[in-house]
């Protein structure tokens, strides 16, 4: 069957028009992407006055400029740093200025092809866990392919960032999972620009789980720099040992602190969602799948895949591209204007939000051919407009994980396929949620057989 003649991926429900108050504030409670107007998909920017000057970007050249070209007058929204700074403090993903130049730099050894590559067999022990987890209700019963996947990249990161004894998974885990609810949608108000004595009830049990991911972590530490480095660095031990090139100066406990959690709270759910998303989309594609199979069986047989195989495979890599077009899991990116300018000729003022709807542009109608088809071939041929496809940002501010999160994505996506065939549990499609991340809501039904 044609893929175009293919029922098309669960996709949200945008904006039909503007929106008024109540409207608004529901919609952005409920799902992130239902306040992104329709019009995002047609037109190069979207701008309103609602309840403060905005402008939504879906225009590339105008992209380029904020986040390449005019870097300085484009920083981090104030929204951006009102969700992540009481969980991240200032650490990478937060800081601005020299401040972030430092850390970037401090950082940038511990990201290099080199050390990534180190990973994998991390990456492959956590993939064969998960695999072994899939395989044993394979034939039997439904899984959830999100929650597996949550599961999997937490083992990654847990173990990259500090490895060994001391750190407690499921505390830290449950934490992140709540930090992440109540404070990104209590600063959902914030977003909106709504003013401080709307009541934002949420946010003193976002500061009690605050304290209790901060003190996890800070125990984690303290006992692995007491241990001494491990044999085999550590995100924690590159990061101590980092001197800034300039100044020499190391990071302060507190400045680890923040950049751990920002690894961890930046690394493991994006990386889950990208999976999570991937197999749904093999799974409702059985062509796709039986292709990216027999890709991985000519590479790794039924051995372990490890970086250097894992890069020799073009098919399963453009799945994850295109999971990764159809649903980015930072969907929605902000910046707040420092200076007066025109994007995509709409005039900007010093003050106005600039937000760039990375799925709207993703599904762009003027961008892409049948935007909202699956269609991994794509991304065989020539690459895309640059600033068409920002699903790791773009400029000094790209992901810093980029590398490292498309090699475990393609290490756990090939040893589960070499593994199990999967298929959908009709009538539970999920349905794409943005509140900080885009997630599945009700999560990614499967079933499994054994690989034949
Ligand atoms: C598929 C998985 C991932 C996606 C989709 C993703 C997406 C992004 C995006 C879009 C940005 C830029 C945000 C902006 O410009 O406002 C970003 C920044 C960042 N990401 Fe990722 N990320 C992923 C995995 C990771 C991993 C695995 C790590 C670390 C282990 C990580 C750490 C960071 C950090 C520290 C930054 C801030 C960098 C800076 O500002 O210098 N990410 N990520």
């Amino acid at each position: 069957m044609p893929l175009d003649t293919e029922p098309l991926p669960p996709r949200a429900t945008l904006a039909p028009g503007p929106m008024g108050v109540l409207a608004t504030f529901a919609a952005a409670r409920r799902n992130v992407l239902s306040m992104v107007p329709e019009a995002s998909l047609h037109r190069p920017v979207v701008s309103g006055s609602f309840p403060r000057r905005w402008h939504m970007l879906t225009d590339p050249a105008a992209l380029r400029r904020v986040l390449r070209e005019r870097v300085e007058d484009y920083p981090k929204s104030v929204v951006t740093k009102l969700v992540l700074q009481p969980g991240v403090g200032n650490g990478l993903f937060v800081a601005e200025g020299a401040d972030w130049l430092w850390q970037r730099r401090a950082a940038a050894p511990a990201f290099a092809a080199r050390n990534i590559a180190a990973l994998a067999p991390v990456m492959s022990a956590a993939a064969g866990r998960a695999a072994d987890r899939i395989a044993a209700v394979a034939g039997r019963r439904a899984f959830d392919a999100f929650a597996e996947m949550v599961t999997a990249t937490f083992e990654v990161i847990a173990d990259v960032t500090v490895s060994g004894a001391g750190f407690d998974r499921d505390a830290t885990h449950r934490a992140i999972e709540r930090y992440i609810d109540e404070v990104a949608r209590v600063s959902l108000l914030d977003i909106l620009g709504f003013p401080p004595w709307v009541p934002r009830p949420e946010r003193a049990f976002a500061a009690r789980t605050v304290r209790a991911m901060k003190a996890g972590a800070d125990a984690a530490i303290a006992a692995r720099l007491a241990a001494g480095p491990r044999p085999v660095p550590d995100l924690l031990d590159l990061m101590a040992a980092a001197r800034d090139p300039q100044t020499g100066r190391r990071m302060s406990p507190a400045e680890l602190r923040d950049n751990i959690l920002t690894f961890i709270v930046a690394g493991h759910e994006t990386t889950a969602l990208t999976l999570a998303w991937a197999l749904w989309l093999l799974a409702t594609h059985p062509d796709a799948q039986d292709r990216a199979r027999a890709e991985v069986r000519a590479v790794a047989g039924d051995g372990p895949v490890g970086a250097e195989r894992a890069a020799a495979m073009p098919f399963l890599r453009a799945v994850i591209d295109e999971a990764l077009r159809l649903y980015p899991p930072a969907g929605f990116l902000a910046r707040t204007a420092r200076a007066a300018d025109e994007l995509a000729g709409a005039r900007v003022l010093a003050g106005d939000t600039v937000m760039l709807p990375v799925y709207a542009l993703h599904r762009h109608r003027r961008l892409w051919d049948a935007p909202d088809a699956f269609k991994p071939e794509r991304f065989l041929g020539p690459p895309p407009d640059r600033f068409a496809y920002l699903p790791f940002g773009d400029g000094p501010r790209i992901c810093i994980g980029a590398a490292f999160a498309v090699q475990e994505a393609l290490i756990i996506l090939a040893t589960i396929l070499q593994r199990v065939r999967l298929a959908a549990v009709p009538g539970r499609a999920p349905r794409p949620v943005m509140i900080l991340t885009l997630r599945p809501e009700g999560g990614v039904w499967l079933t499994a057989e054994p690989a034949s």
